[in-house]
């Protein structure tokens, strides 16, 4: 939606600092799965802490948001850190995915349901799909936060019919904001 594009160009251009690299603990315990070479889309990337933490691990990586300004941070984040990503600014209201493309694809913290089949059939076959996002529990700590922007008890599991999910966990309870599922695009036979 244009507003929220809008609105999160407004946020970045508000950043000061340029933030320290921070991996979200997922790509941390699933490091082993992730690493490798072949090319990775993380999409709605923002200031690309997940981007630069794929690139880490050795993977060609396209970063995608609708915010200029959160790609320009996140250029900065990738040079602090000695790799290079890719900055695209699409929007993911209007942006055709590629078909089997991506040997890995993430998507963190943003929730456009529209999407998901367009990710599953972005994959290379064998590829790996990591998302997470947040759940009801969230609204907990941001009562006002928008609930369709937030995934529902087991939804994730039922999302991505035609992957094979690998790990998939919803909150279990109000100290986990966050479902997430990894799962991954079967092999050609
Ligand atoms: C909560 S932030 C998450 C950023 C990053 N994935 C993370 O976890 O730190 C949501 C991101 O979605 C992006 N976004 C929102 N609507 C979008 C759209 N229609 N197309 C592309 N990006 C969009 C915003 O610019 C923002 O960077």
């Amino acid at each position: 939606m244009r507003s929220d594009v809008d609105r999160w160009e407004e946020k970045y251009r508000d950043t000061t600092a340029v933030p320290s690299l921070i991996p979200d603990p997922l790509l941390v315990h699933y490091a082993d799965l992730l690493k490798g070479e072949g090319l990775a889309l993380d999409l709605a990337a923002g200031t690309c802490h997940t981007s630069v933490q794929l690139a880490r691990l050795g993977r060609q990586v396209v970063a995608l948001d609708c915010s200029l300004t959160a790609l320009q941070i996140g250029q900065r984040i990738a040079a602090r850190e000695g790799v290079r990503i890719q900055g695209l600014v699409a929007d993911l209201d209007n942006w055709p995915l590629p078909q089997s493309t991506f040997e890995v694809i993430t998507c963190f913290r943003y929730l456009n349901r529209e999407l998901f089949p367009a990710m599953g059939n972005a994959l290379k076959p064998g590829g790996l799909l990591l998302y997470k996002t947040f759940n009801q529990h969230h609204l907990r700590e941001v009562p006002r936060f928008n609930p369709n922007y937030l995934l529902r008890p087991g939804e994730l599991a039922r999302s991505f019919p035609d992957l094979e999910l690998i790990v998939c966990r919803d909150g279990v309870n109000a100290r986990e904001p966050y479902s997430f599922a990894i799962a991954r695009s079967p092999q050609k036979t």
